[in-house]
């Protein structure tokens, strides 16, 4: 029976279930063939400082990057320092072996299975079963996770979730990569460091989508498919990061050889095969999940003090500016990446190789969300990956509260005008 035709019967079989009524037939899985493979594309090594700062975004269709030598291409936004980019800035792990590559793809596919059968080996990892639960990982919603994941994700996000899907060189910002184990909008505390987002704010993301961005609302998908989806993000944020993991610690260049990467133990007491690092990874990135579902992990957002909102807005924009000095001498500087209230910021290199501008304020489109509490969130903990820090350590919540109520009166001239802020 060719696969036309078996759809055919499928469909016709499905007709009196209604629309809806067949999940076979309206969510088809992945064939059993397909691999999530083995990483191909450049590893960023270390935060880049790759390209000088700006003023034009990368042209469609070059990043992000595919291929080590696409940095080599003239429209590249590397190209200027290409021949200065080593492996401390830039991985190329088509540098391992194949023997290694194969050895790494082979663990992988025994801890995590395929996109068919996806799954979170948690026996072989020494996962606890009510991390497994309160994570949502198991088989079933994984299943679940991954047939949504193929009709509504793949073609930006890709089959590993490498943020590299057929869509992902046209729409500018770049969609995800969730093999750095890198998320830019959450509640969780990140004062101290980075930290994963909680499975609320992702469900947030892919619920209601991400404002100015391609990355689409999906309110029509019933909670449970969300719920899957989440699942299965954060599934292949756990594969992806334990591959990176291994190819960015366990391998090193051997001058005498070119430059191939070869696997090399650091550690002599700890773990020294492949499997047995991978497996180590895995567990930690699963473990640093379940740390941000804990409610301790939350920003803990003071309330507004409501005083007077025109002096709050006058001590937000000295904070912003450091012009003039604020009454306690505290300056948050703000302008030194959004320059001219974001009007003129620069676009510079973030942690996926790609690019990205600082918020344009005056614009009033916020990312992650334009409610008060999503802005205080912001600048409390930082957009992780972006270069945009945290600075829940070093203000106090009304500071914060003050710099909310300036940034979102920014786009309004009448507002402004009202509440005396000049920005010309
Ligand atoms: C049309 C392309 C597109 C599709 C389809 C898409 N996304 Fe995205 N997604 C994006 C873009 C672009 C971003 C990054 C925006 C940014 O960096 O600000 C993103 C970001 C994300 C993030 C990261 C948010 C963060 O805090 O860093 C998650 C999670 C996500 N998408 C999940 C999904 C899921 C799940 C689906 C399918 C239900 C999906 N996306 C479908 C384009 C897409
Ligand atoms: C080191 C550079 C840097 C500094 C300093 C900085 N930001 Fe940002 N900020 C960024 C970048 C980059 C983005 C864009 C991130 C993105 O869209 O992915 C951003 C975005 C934002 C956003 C938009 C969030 C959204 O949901 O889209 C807000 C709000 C913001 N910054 C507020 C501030 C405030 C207030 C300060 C000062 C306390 C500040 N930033 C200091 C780099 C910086």
């Amino acid at each position: 029976m060719n696969s036309t035709f078996r759809l055919f019967v499928l469909g016709v079989a499905c007709l009196p279930l209604g629309l809806t009524g067949c999940g076979l037939e309206s969510h088809p899985a992945y064939s059993p063939d397909v691999r999530y493979g083995v990483r191909s594309d450049p590893i960023v090594m270390a935060a880049p400082k790759l390209a000088d700062e700006r003023v034009d975004p990368d042209r469609p269709g070059v990043l992000p990057m595919m291929r080590f030598d696409d940095i080599f291409k003239p429209d590249h936004p590397y190209h200027a320092k290409a021949t200065a980019i080593n492996d401390t800035i830039l991985r190329d792990p088509m540098k391992i072996s194949g023997p290694d590559r194969s050895q790494i793809e082979a663990s992988l596919r025994a801890f995590f299975g395929t996109p068919a059968e996806p799954i979170i080996n948690a026996k072989a990892l020494g996962i606890s079963a009510k991390v497994m639960q309160d994570l949502k990982l198991d088989d079933e919603t994984l299943a679940m996770g991954a047939t949504r994941y193929r009709i509504h994700c793949l073609h930006c996000h890709g089959v590993p979730g490498d943020g590299r899907g057929p869509t992902a060189r046209w729409v500018n910002p770049h969609p995800r990569d969730f093999r750095s184990g890198t998320f830019k909008f959450a509640s969780v505390d990140q004062k101290t460091g980075p930290r994963l987002p909680s499975r609320a704010d992702l469900l947030r993301t892919v619920r209601l989508g991400l404002e100015g961005t391609a990355m689409p609302a999906f309110l029509l998908l019933k909670e449970e498919e969300l719920e899957s989806l989440v699942s299965y993000v954060i599934h292949l944020s756990i594969r992806g990061k334990a591959e990176m993991n291994v190819m960015k610690t366990d391998f090193a260049p051997d001058r005498d050889k070119g430059g191939v990467l070869d696997f090399v133990i650091l550690n002599e007491e700890g773990p020294s095969t492949i499997p047995d690092l991978i497996s180590g990874y895995a567990a930690d990135n699963v473990n640093r999940w379940a740390a941000s579902l804990e409610s301790t992990s939350a920003i803990t957002v003071a309330p507004y003090k409501a005083d007077d909102m025109k002096e709050s807005i006058k001590r937000g924009k000295q904070l912003f500016t450091g012009d003039p000095i604020h009454p306690r001498g505290k300056t948050a500087n703000c302008v030194s990446c959004h320059t001219d209230y974001g009007r003129q910021a620069k676009f510079k290199a973030d942690d996926w190789g790609t690019l990205v501008r600082p918020n344009n304020f005056t614009q009033g489109v916020f990312r992650g969300g334009k409610r008060p509490v999503d802005v205080y969130y912001r600048i409390h903990s930082g957009i992780s990956g972006s270069g945009m820090n945290a600075f829940g350590g070093t203000l106090q919540p009304q500071d914060i509260w003050d710099l909310v109520n300036f940034v979102t009166v920014l786009p309004y001239p009448e507002m402004r005008r009202s509440m005396g802020v000049n920005i010309d």
